[in-house]
């Protein structure tokens, strides 16, 4: 294959050989159990659960309405403070809980909700916070933590991009009062569709599988206007083969970052996010570049054009701001977000997946050069 024809995208799904998937697909056939609290999704979720070191989860069709239903297991209402530099899932999920964004911008060094400026954004309408751990790097924990116990809010993470990853040997899952996760086709661990809720406590696992499944407790019972956001069979099926290869995978994606970022050094104009010396495992999940227009001579966009050009579609992570969408930007605090706007207009994320070859990356590295 001609790889300088080929077009070459920000991601490409890891997958099991096809012949790995057949017998799950056999006993599914053979079953006839196709969803509604499976087989497999009973073993997905224990084994999920002691892979990633945490102590419940609860599967979902996607990581939206796994954000959306964690939002009602803790009866959030009134206004949540969140970060504008994330992918839109984060605010619409607010949205379709009838609750008010607050934004509050970002820190600098790793592109997380800022500690230092969620206090002044406190209000008596206030129940929790949302913050993201962008490009699986963890939030303040302790400090977000320190505030929400002062001000007594509730902290949700969407941990959509943390998946598997560890501060000091502790999965960053186990901060918070719950964290969602995606496991989309885009995402190093994917089931195509798919995302979870960790929470801590076996009764708030007992309301959320409650709430995925209509809200039906029991035969007869409905304790709440819940929705149907169940995993399926063949989703968990592919989740349980997908644990098997993810620390393989992962190992390639950190080859490719490690070569990105020893030779992007060199281009001054570049910056890379800085080493995370707490984190203990990583994903690898995106490889974000920002470019620094004066100094490199060119524009973000023209970076981001030259390399389409050239068939290497990045992905502009986080840009527009979600502040900025038309549902959203007519809020108040839509309206002062330096750090995020200054990082959203220099932001590329750069191809990386397993199955990237070496010649590929330093194509694209030649051509950023
Ligand atoms: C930060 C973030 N939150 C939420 C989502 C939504 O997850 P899903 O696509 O599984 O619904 C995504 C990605 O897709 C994401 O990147």
């Amino acid at each position: 294959m001609d790889t300088k024809k080929s077009k070459i995208f920000v991601t490409q799904p890891s997958l099991p050989d096809l012949e790995e998937f057949i017998p799950y697909l056999e006993d599914i056939w053979q079953s006839k159990r196709l969803t509604n609290d499976g087989p497999f999704h009973q073993q997905l979720e224990k084994e999920m659960a002691e892979f990633l070191g945490v102590k419940y989860i609860s599967l979902f069709t996607n990581g939206t309405l796994a954000l959306l239903t964690a939002l009602q297991v803790l009866r959030i209402t009134g206004e949540v403070i969140t970060t504008p530099y994330s992918f839109v899932a984060t605010t619409h999920a607010l949205w379709w809980n009838k609750i008010k964004p607050v934004f509050v911008d970002i820190e600098p060094k790793f592109c997380n909700l800022d500690p230092e400026k969620i206090e002044a954004a406190i209000t008596p309408q206030t129940t929790a916070i949302l913050p993201v751990h962008v490009y699986g790097n963890p939030c303040y924990v302790e400090r977000i933590q320190e505030i929400a116990d002062t001000y007594g809010l509730k902290v949700i993470y969407d941990a959509a991009h943390a998946f598997g990853n560890k501060l000091e040997g502790t999965s960053v899952l186990n901060y918070g009062d719950l964290s969602t996760l995606s496991f989309h086709a885009t995402k190093p661990y994917t089931t195509m569709e798919g995302g979870a809720i960790v929470c801590h406590d076996k009764k708030t696992k007992q309301r959320i599988d409650y709430l995925k499944n209509f809200g039906f407790a029991g035969e007869t019972k409905v304790m709440a206007p819940g929705i149907n956001s169940k995993m399926n069979e063949m989703q968990a099926a592919l989740g349980l083969i997908q644990l098997k290869h993810y620390k393989e995978n992962i190992e390639k994606r950190k080859e490719i970052a490690g070569i990105y970022k020893s030779e992007l050094k060199k281009v001054n104009s570049i910056k890379v996010l800085p080493d995370y010396p707490e984190l203990t495992s990583y994903n690898y999940i995106y490889f974000p570049i920002f470019v620094d227009e004066k100094e490199y001579g060119k524009s973000r966009d023209e970076l981001y054009l030259h390399l389409k050009s050239n068939n290497i579609y990045g992905r502009r992570y986080f840009y527009p701001l979600i502040s900025d969408f038309a549902t959203y930007k007519g809020l108040n605090s839509a309206k002062n977000l330096p750090i995020a706007k200054e990082i959203s207009e220099k932001v590329i994320c750069l191809p990386i997946y397993s199955e990237l070859d070496k010649e590929t990356i330093y194509r694209i590295i030649e051509l950023i050069k």
